[in-house]
């Protein structure tokens, strides 16, 4: 289960919320009869109970075949072609996944950059492996990726037959159009969708994310399940629904010029949910000169970098942590030692949940008395069901919060204006006018 609490935060009354009761209604009213800006991408509201359940069933197949046939899966993707599902799975596996003794294929997520190093890196790994390969991509012509899947078919062609190679790569795509349907129907990939009303930082609860999910052994099932159990509770409980309060509070906060969310969690296995959200929010808010910037930290490590900024520097931040409200299956406890060299022995036989949980609880003051104060996100199970529950929450909070900031969440023209920049500077055909007046403009870099 997951709850969002706020009833501690000094600054904002009741009336303050209140004060919205008018304009939630409204976006209320957009969500439920999706009849608001970007409605052709609310397919992510139905999934969790409305999803392609025969494609579910070849996920699983996929998903089985690559974990009887491989050592290695890559997964080729960007933005939000990858990091719901390296969020998920770092945060139920831990980000030593790869290390760890298990019967499933290794996971390395590329196509996520220009760094050649990297993909030289990920094959060297793979030499002497059987790999498989998830090439994940909507529009299926992003540069990002498509180069790293031209250069992986290259390994992979040394490595196996063409048959064999063409039935090691998996293709999650549009049902349609752009290049890498073209490929896959070529070569006889086996092909996932990507539904046309699902935005890609909204899909991870897609083939995009479960394929991927799924071959580490994660229950997909119950991932779905704790997504339409968040669903039934957030539509039951109408306008006061925590999805719905959180947004509203995200927006007192920016009116009042706090204009940086930092998520924050106490787990280190939440780095990726907090690069997941960071992608959902920011693409879904940064437009027409308005959202709040989301950054991400994991506690207690970033206390000691950017600790300092959060207690005591310039007046922009509100923070918002996701905590464990439950102890940790596999926890430590401090050990006693008779010496007490380190002055210890006072912890000795306390948990590190324990000692993690005051450390939350002294943070939250020391920032509140700083300035900074702190909304909560409980969940009190570290389990994909929950973390399903979480997933659907953060969903329905960004598109509330996006509506409320009166900006389309649902799209991201601006993402397009790098890479045009990027084509012309690179010989695209098609960018030649462009070209020279960007390389004047450049040429003192
Ligand atoms: O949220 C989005 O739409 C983007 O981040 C995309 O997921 C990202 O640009 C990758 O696009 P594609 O899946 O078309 O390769």
């Amino acid at each position: 289960m997951i709850t969002f609490q706020h009833s501690h935060i000094k600054s904002v009354s009741d009336t303050d919320v209140a004060a919205f009761d008018s304009r939630i209604a409204a976006v209320d009213s957009l969500i439920r009869n999706k009849n608001g800006r970007g409605n052709d991408f609310l397919g992510w509201i139905d999934l969790p109970v409305n999803y392609d359940r025969e494609e579910f069933a070849r996920i699983k197949a996929a998903a089985q075949k690559i974990r009887r046939d491989s050592d290695i899966l890559l997964v080729i993707g960007i933005g939000g072609s990858y990091l719901g599902a390296r969020a998920v799975i770092e945060f139920l596996h831990g980000a030593y996944y790869n290390q760890q003794r298990k019967n499933t294929p290794d996971i390395y997520f590329i196509g996520n950059s220009f760094n050649g190093e990297e993909l030289k890196d990920v094959l060297e790994l793979c030499e002497g492996k059987d790999v498989s390969v998830n090439v994940i991509s909507k529009s299926g012509t992003t540069t990002e990726s498509a180069i790293a899947f031209r250069i992986v078919r290259e390994y992979m062609a040394k490595r196996y037959s063409e048959e064999e190679m063409n039935a090691r790569i998996y293709a999650t795509t549009d049902c349609a159009r752009g290049a890498l349907k073209g490929l896959a129907d070529q070569n006889g990939y086996q092909t996932f969708v990507i539904p046309d009303d699902v935005g890609g930082r909204f899909s991870v609860l897609t083939p995009v994310g479960l394929l991927p999910i799924a071959c580490t052994g994660i229950d997909i099932d119950a991932l779905m399940e704790g997504a339409a159990k968040e669903r039934e509770a957030l539509f039951a409980a109408g306008l006061s629904n925590d999805a719905y309060r959180y947004a509203i509070l995200r927006n007192i906060y920016l009116e009042r010029g706090r204009k940086v969310e930092v998520l924050a969690s106490y787990d280190p296995a939440f780095r990726y949910m907090g690069e997941w959200f960071k992608q959902l929010f920011g693409e879904s808010e940064g437009k027409d000169k308005k959202g709040l910037f989301p950054a991400s930290v994991v506690y207690s490590s970033d206390l000691h970098s950017l600790g300092q900024f959060v207690q005591d520097g310039s007046p922009i931040l509100f923070e918002t942590v996701c905590m464990r409200s439950t102890p940790e299956e596999r926890d430590m406890n401090v050990p006693y030692e008779e010496a007490n060299a380190d002055g210890l022995n006072f912890l000795a036989g306390n948990s590190l949940y324990k000692i993690n949980k005051k450390a939350m609880l002294g943070t939250l003051l020391a920032h509140e008395q700083g300035g900074t104060e702190t909304l909560l996100v409980k969940y009190d199970r570290k389990d994909a069901r929950t973390l399903g529950e979480l997933i659907y929450f953060f969903e329905m909070a960004c598109a509330a919060s996006g509506y409320l900031l009166e900006v389309n969440p649902f799209d991201q023209p601006g993402v397009e204006a790098y890479k045009k920049n990027m084509f012309a500077l690179l010989g695209k055909p098609g960018y030649e006018e462009q070209k020279s007046a960007l390389e004047e403009q450049i040429k003192n870099i």
